[in-house]
């Protein structure tokens, strides 16, 4: 698989150890929780190898971790063409990629993934970024990774938590661009993962890869994002992204339908579909209100926003579009409509 003109390439394999054992010019960025869960394997690599332990939360993807890792790439005499492998969530490669991506303008990067969303969202396509003055993602570069490679094996010690973010990731590649992955989710075959990571990085891939700086079609894969950083933003971050987009999802299908875009056959459907996966499609009463209060603020400040507001809508499954729309206060007002129907 390939990433543009940045030929990034994508390999699915557990022998991830030994490909980059052979790799002679190297630093390691390492996930504190991936250290802990898989020390005894890792130990022989980190023997030979110096590595960076990074504690993955939000409140440290920051510029005072960028600091320390700088520090620690000089002190390793770090050139442009030595490696920087990031071994983690996506927390962690964000901020190892980013680094990376400045430190002598730019050093070889690699990206171990280890959470599903890692997998199949934030290590493809090429953003960096860091959270900045309570504003998240607000500094970042473009440089997609040399090469990621995925070994599923790591999600055995994943949170159930943490892979519903990467499910609600996978149900929007799907609602995007159905093809098999569509099948393979439905179907539930989810002992299959090495498949259905292999089709959701397919459908990304094959987004981004013509829409590198995100200023035309690759906005579609924000679908029910807007609704979402709404909905977490609000929450105060008690409601995990995961859980956000999810109800951002069906929030969207729900707006399309109700703007006569999308069947309500087809509404259903895809209300059923996270509810199979045990992903919300409501909030609580206390929560909506709070949205229903605030949210508008929020939504004006969404970065997605030029001079116009930019929605992601369905037609159908697999036909996803950006409705842009100068006033964005119907789209609110069903947003509002739609949490209020669905309280628990
Ligand atoms: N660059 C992009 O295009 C892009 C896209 C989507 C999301 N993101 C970013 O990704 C971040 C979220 O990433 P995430 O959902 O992977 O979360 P994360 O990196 O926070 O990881 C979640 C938790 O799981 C732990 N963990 C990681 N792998 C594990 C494993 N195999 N076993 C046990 N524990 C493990 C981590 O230490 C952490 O505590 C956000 O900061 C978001 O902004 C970036």
């Amino acid at each position: 698989m390939y990433t543009g003109s940045f030929n990034t390439k994508i390999v699915i394999t557990d022998n991830w150890l030994v490909e980059i054992s052979k790799i002679k010019n190297k630093v390691l960025i390492i996930d504190s929780n991936i250290r802990l869960h898989y020390n005894e394997m890792l130990t022989p690599l980190l023997i030979n190898t110096r590595f960076f332990e990074f504690n993955a939360s939000e409140s440290n993807k920051n510029l005072n971790e960028i600091t320390k890792i700088l520090d620690f790439f000089q002190t390793e005499n770090l050139n442009r063409s030595s490696y920087v492998i990031c071994i983690g969530g996506g927390i962690t490669t964000d901020i190892g990629a980013f680094t990376a991506s400045i430190y002598k303008r730019g050093c070889r990067l690699i990206l171990i993934p280890t959470t599903l969303l890692g997998m199949v969202d934030a290590s493809i396509g090429g953003k960096t970024a860091i959270n900045f003055n309570g504003i998240k993602n607000n500094i970042g570069t473009f440089y997609p990774a040399e090469k990621i490679i995925i070994n599923t094996g790591f999600l055995k010690s994943l949170p159930e938590k943490e892979m519903k973010n990467g499910w609600a990731e996978c149900l929007k590649a799907a609602l995007i661009k159905p093809l098999k992955l569509m099948t393979l989710l439905e179907s539930k075959s989810i002992k299959d993962i090495d498949a259905i990571v292999r089709e959701a990085i397919a459908i990304k891939e094959s987004i981004v890869r013509d829409d590198l700086q995100d200023k035309g079609n690759r906005r579609i894969l924000n679908l029910g994002h807007t609704f979402g950083h709404i909905i977490e933003s609000i929450s105060e971050y008690q409601i995990s992204h995961g859980e956000a987009i999810s109800v951002g999802i069906c929030a969207a299908a729900y707006i399309s339908m109700k703007m006569n875009f999308l069947a309500e056959l087809e509404y259903q459907q895809i209300m059923n579909l996270f509810d199979n996966f045990d992903l919300p499609v409501k909030l609580e009463q206390k929560l909506a209100d709070k949205i229903a209060l605030n949210g508008k603020r929020l939504l004006k400040h969404d970065k997605k926003k030029t001079e116009d507001y930019n929605f992601i809508f369905l037609r159908s499954v697999g036909d996803v579009f950006v409705y842009t729309i100068y006033e964005a206060d119907i789209i609110f007002n069903l947003f509002i409509d739609y949490l209020k129907q669905y309280i628990h």
